[in-house]
């Protein structure tokens, strides 16, 4: 492993984002240099830091009959998808487009699920084809049309229901999923219904049952509450003489952006499955969900100051990445920490941290006290997670490059987007 050594200062988050002799590090590289070699604004990410936010899962669900399928939606680039399939993981996917990116890194399909409540047929064709391990069906609707497709195909779809079992997941409306008033799963009174629905119908074979209650979730009690709700479920389910092979819970674990305290997954997993065991369901496969946990607080983004802007009432702090790169605070007022790759002695100023988009709603950061100059680099911490995944080209800037530090050594995982590459399926 390659932790920062002792004599380090850690930021919250990451043990592998620290500070060494006043500068910030990434494992053992200096984020300074990358932002040197690469340019600004630039995301990098710690492998080790993935991996033992990995093994936390894996130690909580050791000697299990278990699968965990990273949620690639948190970040779906290429290196991190091959670094997680290396290391065991199957994928949770929500598009055909996820799809082909599992298996642009030799994912096993057996060990993909397919979520989401907008399948098309073409995409249900495509995983059946694929042969994807599991469907998570969220409606009505969609089993009869998978049921359909499957048989124009020549296939037996293997599902299992999405179940919304109205918990809250006390978290962000907009992350919030497994609600009554939710778009996602069917509702948790009609889903025996559905699942004899399911199993009568030639095209589908029942293999599971399936909840995510949301994201960014740090309390265990929501989760408690939603196995119980599912457990309930399968009791009833069975009963009817339909099997149910394996529980996935989902995924939603939160990370530490500004002193939040989830429970660590492997702490979580050992009361959730002693939970299990005691309702007699020990012997059932667990699969689950993860994205945000897996890569959250291992990815951080580098930013240069370009501007100070003092004013009456708020004084700005203009940098080089922007809501297109970092959309998080944009859409969920959501905090991410900003720091000094290279704290100066100076007397903090209260910014206002913002990208040049031409937005209001374009900052990264609020009222954060910063000593910086023009030209002083920052990282905005824990943006591991739905932030490359959802950036855009709005105002035609180019997405950022991303590197992947292990160890002392740095790789770069995606090119920086040339501005060109911008209208090459446009025409005038
Ligand atoms: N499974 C399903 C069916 C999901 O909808 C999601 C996330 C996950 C798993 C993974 O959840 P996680 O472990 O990452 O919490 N863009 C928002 C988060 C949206 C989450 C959507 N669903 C954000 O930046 O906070």
């Amino acid at each position: 492993m390659s932790l920062p050594t002792s004599s380090s200062t850690a930021l919250p988050g990451s043990p592998f984002v620290a500070y060494q002799n006043g500068q910030l590090m990434i494992e053992q590289v200096a984020l300074r240099d990358l932002a040197g070699q690469h340019g600004t604004p630039l995301f990098v990410y710690s492998q080790a830091a993935i991996l033992a936010a990995l093994a936390a899962y894996q130690r909580g669900l050791a000697g299990r009959k278990s699968l965990i399928c990273y949620a690639m939606k948190a970040n779906s680039s290429l290196a991190i998808l091959k670094l997680l399939a290396d290391a065991g993981c199957g994928f949770d996917i929500v598009s055909g487009g996820e799809l082909e990116r599992a298996l642009a890194v030799g994912a096993d399909p057996a060990r993909i699920i397919f979520s989401g409540v907008g399948k098309t047929r073409q995409e249900m064709r495509q995983a059946l084809q694929t042969g994807v391990g599991c469907f998570n069906v969220e409606s009505l609707p969609e089993l009869d049309v998978l049921d359909a497709v499957a048989r124009e195909c020549g296939k037996v779809a293997p599902i299992s229901i999405r179940v919304n079992p109205n918990v809250d997941a006390k978290t962000h409306p907009y992350i919030s999923t497994g609600l009554k008033g939710n778009k996602f799963g069917i509702a948790h009174e009609d889903a025996l219904a559905a699942y004899q629905r399911a199993a009568a119908l030639p095209g589908l074979k029942v293999v599971g049952i399936d909840c995510h209650i949301g994201s960014q979730i740090t309390e265990e009690a929501p989760y408690l509450e939603a196995m119980e709700r599912i457990l309930d479920l399968v009791t009833s389910i069975e009963k009817t003489g339909i099997p149910i092979h394996h529980i996935d819970f989902g995924g939603g674990l939160g990370i530490n952006y500004n002193g939040d305290t989830p429970p660590a997954a492997d702490a979580l997993w050992a009361r959730l499955l002693a939970r299990l065991d005691a309702r007699g369901f020990g012997d059932r496969t667990v699969m689950i969900e993860p994205g945000r946990s897996l890569v959250g607080n291992a990815g951080i983004c580098i930013t240069e100051v370009q501007y100070l802007k003092p004013g009456e009432q708020k004084n700005f702090c203009i940098v080089d990445a922007a809501m297109n790169d970092l959309p998080r605070p944009a859409l969920y007022e959501a905090f991410h920490q900003i720091v000094p790759l290279q704290p100066r002695d100076a007397a903090a100023t209260t910014y206002d941290v913002v990208g040049p988009v031409c937005e209001s709603g374009d900052w990264l950061g609020r009222d954060r006290p910063l000593g910086v100059q023009p030209g002083d680099l920052l990282a905005v911490l824990s943006a591991g997670a739905y932030s490359m995944s959802m950036s855009s080209n709005y105002n035609t800037r180019p997405r950022a490059a991303e590197v992947m530090v292990n160890g002392a050594e740095a790789r770069v995982i995606r090119a920086r987007e040339r501005v060109q590459d911008l209208w090459q399926l446009e025409s005038a």
